[in-house]
């Protein structure tokens, strides 16, 4: 019999048991922190934000399923089994949601939407003239899988595209791009609506501060949709503040939930969203560990497999 160990906290478990008992039959569903004895047999844990340590105190764990396509959770663990694969998120609910959140900023900030709104809270008829889509130069920072469900949605509009990775990429027909430190700078000064879709890593960390933003061009929008530790907040509003940028669209932070102080909120040209771009959902993320268990069982390779050089 499969057991699963799952760990969330502060959200009712209900959902994701009856979701898990479906995809996978027979299955020992068992919610923190009623995890049982750590010598009871294998398992597979299935987490978001596990309380440091608890995992390494369960060595029958025969993988790890990380309820976000995010791991920066589990590697702040310095306890984290270093030896038990870890598997990314990947469902079909996540592709959906960051599809239509980032299409929709993109869409936002091409045809001026914060403008109008201001322009009608003063009760002006504020008419603005955007360019033509094909004009609109729309730069992927993290141009992985959630980088290519975007770009898909977003060449049928026809944005022109481009991507920037770690990695080379073999070219794609009708994207440009771009990868490593010497095409950041070319990559940014070619996006006029940069999306951001990198994990959290010591590389991306405070990548995106003064420094690289003035290589945006002037009157470019940012969003940022992987991780908050890339942006310097400072430096975006001294960005937007100058005039350098015209908006900011933010649903990832440095620190989460945003402290209630933080001028950000209070900001005009920026719109915050609480970790909302793209939601895992108990039934496709139920059939996605289900798969991923058969593949192990099976001796195959796991769906989105965390590397541990990289960290994504
Ligand atoms: P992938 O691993 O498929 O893609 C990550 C991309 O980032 C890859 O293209 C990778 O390059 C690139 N990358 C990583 N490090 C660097 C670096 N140092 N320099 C340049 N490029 C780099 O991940 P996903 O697309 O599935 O997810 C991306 C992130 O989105 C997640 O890590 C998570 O943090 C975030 N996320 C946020 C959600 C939200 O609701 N806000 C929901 C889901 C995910 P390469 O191709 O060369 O490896
Ligand atoms: C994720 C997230 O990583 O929700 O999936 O941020």
């Amino acid at each position: 019999m499969t057991r699963i160990l799952f760990y969330l906290d502060g959200y009712p478990h209900d959902a994701w048991r009856h979701a898990v008992q479906a995809a996978i039959p027979g299955v020992d569903f068992r919610g923190n922190p009623d995890w049982g004895n750590p010598e009871d047999g294998p398992a597979y844990a299935f987490v978001w934000e596990p309380e440091p340590g608890l995992l390494a105190r369960y060595p029958n764990i025969k993988a790890i399923f990380s309820l976000g396509a995010g791991i920066d959770h589990l590697m702040r663990d310095p306890d984290l089994p270093r030896n038990v694969p870890v598997i990314r998120m990947g469902d079909d609910a996540l592709h959906e949601g960051m599809r239509e959140y980032l299409t929709m900023a993109t869409l936002m900030f091409h045809r001026q939407l914060p403008q109008l709104i201001a322009a009608q809270r003063h009760g002006k008829w504020g008419r603005v003239f955007s360019p033509a889509a094909s004009h609109v130069r729309v730069g992927i920072m993290g141009y992985g899988t959630l980088g290519h469900v975007v770009a898909d949605s977003l060449s049928a509009f026809g944005y022109q595209i481009s991507g920037w990775t770690r990695r080379e990429r073999a070219p794609e027909p009708g994207r440009t791009l771009y990868h490593g430190d010497e095409g950041l700078r070319p990559f940014l000064r070619a996006s006029d609506i940069l999306l951001c879709l990198l994990p959290e890593t010591p590389e991306t960390k405070g990548l995106l501060e003064a420094e690289t933003l003035a290589e945006l061009p002037k009157g470019a929008a940012i969003v940022n949709a992987g991780r908050g530790g890339l942006v310097v907040l400072e430096d975006l509003i001294a960005a937007l503040d100058s005039g350098h940028l015209a908006g900011a669209m933010l649903d990832v932070f440095p620190v989460e939930p945003l402290p209630v102080d933080h001028p950000a909120w209070e900001h005009e040209k920026i719109i915050i969203t609480p970790h909302v771009a793209a939601i895992t959902r108990p039934h496709t993320a139920a059939e996605y560990v289900a798969r991923n268990i058969a593949r192990i069982e099976r001796g195959e390779r796991p769906e989105n497999l965390l590397d541990l050089d990289t960290g994504y």
